[in-house]
C-alpha cells in the first residue's frame, strides 16, 4: 500500500540523504520512476499537481499509484503537491492519497500558518503526512507563475515558528531554487537551509530540482534537505526522446515506438537522481 512520508523522512534526515519527489505526469512517468526505485531500492514519492491531476483524473492517478506499489513492494508516497486549499487536499485524501502539501505561501505569515494548521489537522487524524512552504519558489510549474523579483527567501526565524505552531512533516523553504529549468545557476542559500534544519526535526524540502548541479544538490543535503523534488527534468528527457524519434521518422504512428524511448530517457534521470541524493539501498 501507499505509505505516509513519515514512513521514511525521518531516516532521511538522521541519516543525511534525501527522498526524490519525482512527479507523474502519466503512467510511462510512473513505470519509468518505479523501475527506476526497484533497481535502487529506493524509497520514493510520487508528486501530482494540482494540474497533473485534471489532466490524468483522480481516479486514474490513485490506481497507477497503488498499482505501482503493488508491483514494486516499495515504500511510495502519493502526494499532493502545492496543494491550494484545504478542498483540495481532503478531495486527495478521500481518494487515497497518502501525503499532501499545502502551499499556503503567497498568503501572509498568520493566515499560512492558520490555514496549513487546519490541513495537519484533518490529514494525520487520516494518517496522511503534510507539507508546508514558506517564502516564494521563483519560476514556472503548470498554474503557477512567480517571476524573479517576486521570488522571495524564506526567513529562519519565520519557518522555524512556522514549524513549531503548525507541526508539518516537511517544510519547503525559498531558498534560491527555481522551478523549471535554469537560466543560469542557482544561488542556493545553505545558511538559510542549516539555520532552520538545525532548529526543527523534520527535513527541509528542495523544491526545483531539475537543473540544479550535483555538487549543490550534495551540499543541500549536507545542511539538511530531505526531500528533494524533480519535476522538469524528466518532462525534458520524455520530449527530447519523442522528438528524436519523430524527427528521424515521419511514418512512425504507433505510440509505443517513441514512447518505449522517452520511458528509458526518464528512467536513467531518476535513477541518476537517486543516486545522488543517496537514498538507494533505503527501502
Ligand atoms: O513541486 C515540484 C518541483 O518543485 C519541481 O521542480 O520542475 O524545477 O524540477 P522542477
Ligand atoms: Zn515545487
Amino acid at each position: 500500500p501507499l505509505v505516509s512520508m513519515t514512513e521514511f523522512l525521518p531516516q532521511a534526515k538522521a541519516n543525511k540523504f534525501a527522498v526524490g519527489q519525482f512527479n507523474m505526469n502519466n503512467l510511462e512517468f510512473a513505470q519509468a520512476i518505479t523501475e527506476a526505485a526497484m533497481e535502487e531500492k529506493s524509497p520514493f514519492i510520487f508528486g501530482v499537481s494540482e494540474g497533473a491531476l485534471k489532466y490524468m483524473g483522480i481516479e486514474y492517478t490513485v490506481a497507477i499509484a497503488e498499482a505501482a506499489a503493488k508491483k514494486s513492494g516499495l515504500p511510495i508516497a502519493l502526494h499532493l503537491d502545492h496543494g491550494s486549499s484545504f478542498e483540495v487536499a481532503m478531495k486527495c485524501i478521500r481518494a487515497g492519497f497518502s501525503s499532501v502539501m499545502f502551499d499556503g505561501s503567497h498568503y501572509g505569515l498568520e493566515e499560512n500558518i492558520e490555514l496549513t494548521k487546519q490541513v495537519v489537522k484533518a490529514a494525520r487524524a487520516m494518517g496522511v503526512s503534510v507539507e508546508g512552504e514558506l517564502g516564494t519558489i521563483g519560476g514556472v510549474e503548470d498554474d503557477i507563475s512567480v517571476d524573479e523579483e517576486h521570488a522571495s527567501l524564506a526567513k529562519p526565524e519565520e519557518a522555524i515558528r512556522f514549524y513549531e505552531e503548525t507541526g508539518v512533516d516537511c517544510l519547503a523553504i525559498a531558498v534560491g531554487t527555481a522551478h523549471g529549468m535554469y537560466k543560469g545557476e542557482p544561488k542556493i542559500h545553505y545558511d538559510i537551509i542549516q539555520k532552520v534544519s538545525d532548529a526543527i526535526p523534520v527535513p527541509v524540502v528542495l523544491h526545483g530540482g531539475s537543473g540544479v548541479p550535483d555538487e549543490a544538490i550534495r551540499l543541500s543535503i549536507a545542511a539538511g534537505v530531505g526531500k528533494i523534488n524533480v519535476n522538469t527534468e524528466n518532462q525534458v528527457a520524455c520530449t527530447n526522446a519523442i522528438r528524436e524519434v519523430l524527427s528521424g521518422n515521419a511514418s512512425v504512428y504507433d505510440p509505443r515506438k517513441y514512447l518505449v524511448p522517452a520511458r528509458s530517457a526518464m528512467k536513467a534521470v531518476v535513477q541518476e537522481k537517486i543516486r545522488l541524493f543517496g537514498s538507494s539501498n533505503q527501502a
